[in-house]
């Protein structure tokens, strides 16, 4: 695939992977993307997962003929682009690796001193000339571990984001970038909204023709619809005005009630209400509505005199990453002893700027 007429698209398609990241459904598989820079040096921007070492080689050998890499460059060392630094470094024995301070203390952890001393060291703002191309690398600590990188090529425009803009699926699948990159960013990098803003910044400095990320399609037009979308997840805003209604059930009673309260919302003009439950839903789904929308509703059982335990760990997740400015109400279903109403709103107070609803509603059995 040619992103410009130096830019060439080496990464590869992954349906064989149950859980990304160990813990993220993938129905349409994964891609890790990389890329070749052809100048008068030859830069490649990451490698990729590691049971895809001979496919990733092959694509980099077809793009380069006759030519060797001078440069491979680590934006990013977590093993879905980095597992085959040592592998390259085998294959090319000139190439040397361009990375930060951070970088290499991780390239040694994974892979030894070796491969660490083939480097060269840049610095945030720092600049390497290919010839044409001057890449300029952008620190993006926590975007999403302490190394990443980004890297803007001033000659053809091109922003190099890392795991920014990435988002679930493989490229050889059809199907419409926003749901799966907010599932993707708010599960992944939901947590460093501050950094993610930081970042913006900077790339609010830059002319942008093309994106290129490391999971995801290259994004070339309508740029500013997946900044605005950045910018809103980032800075914790919700996306589109709507009530989230999410709810665990034990005999169906709580269903019944979320159910009726849905009806009474949609009839009383409220734009948009989902219902999810919580036991039979994809968790990372679940999240990425808590943030889409501008309220939720929160409905659940008391059980072993705690929250009911898929409630306790959707709102784990909310508080991990830092989920604030929205307006919540709460439900609790209880034949003896309530304390859900209670145990969530206090569980609810690590995050910041919630609005309680003042009525609390509490179902006693059916
Ligand atoms: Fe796609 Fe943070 O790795």
């Amino acid at each position: 695939m040619q992103i410009t007429n130096d830019i060439r698209y080496v990464g590869v398609n992954d349906h064989r992977v149950d859980l990304f990241e160990g813990q993220y459904k993938v129905p349409r598989g994964m891609a890790y993307n990389s890329y070749v820079i052809l100048d008068e040096k030859v830069a490649v921007m990451d490698t990729v997962d590691r049971h895809f070492t001979h496919e990733w080689l092959d694509n980099l050998a077809a793009v380069l003929g006759e030519r060797k890499p001078d440069y491979l460059i680590v934006q990013h060392m977590e093993p879905d682009h980095s597992a085959n630094v040592a592998k390259f470094l085998e294959t090319y024995p000139k190439a040397q690796v361009v990375g930060n301070a951070k970088t290499f203390a991780m390239i040694e952890n994974f892979f030894g001193k070796d491969c660490a001393d083939r480097r060269v060291v840049v610095e945030n703002g720092g600049a390497l000339s290919l010839g044409r191309h001057t890449l300029t690398f952008v620190f993006a600590p926590m975007v999403h571990w302490p190394e990443v990188m980004l890297t803007y090529d001033s000659a053809d425009k091109v922003l190099f984001s890392a795991d920014a803009f990435g988002k679930f699926g493989a490229l050889d699948e059809a199907e419409p970038w926003e749901d799966e990159a907010r599932r993707y960013y708010i599960g992944i990098v939901g947590k460093y909204g501050a950094q993610v803003q930081a970042v913006l910044s900077k790339a609010a400095a830059l002319e942008i023709a093309a994106i290129c990320p490391l999971h995801g399609p290259v994004l070339t037009e309508n740029l500013s619809h997946y900044l605005k979308l950045y910018d809103l997840w980032s800075s914790y805003q919700p996306e589109e005005a709507g009530i989230l209604i999410a709810y665990t059930s034990v005999y169906g009673h709580t269903a019944r009630a979320v159910e009726t309260l849905a009806e009474k919302l949609k009839k009383a003009g409220c734009p948009k209400v989902v219902l999810r439950d919580l036991a039979r839903s994809d968790p990372a789904l679940c999240v990425a509505d808590a943030f889409r929308y501008s309220k939720l509703v929160l409905a659940t059982t008391t059980y072993n005199a705690e929250i009911y335990p898929f409630m306790r760990e959707f709102l784990d997740h909310l508080v991990e990453r830092g989920f604030k400015r929205r307006t919540v109400g709460l439900i609790e279903n209880g034949s003896w002893a309530p304390l859900a109403a209670k145990l969530m709103r206090e569980k609810l107070a690590a995050c910041k700027d919630l609005a309680f609803c003042e009525t609390v509603v509490h179902i006693k059995s059916a």
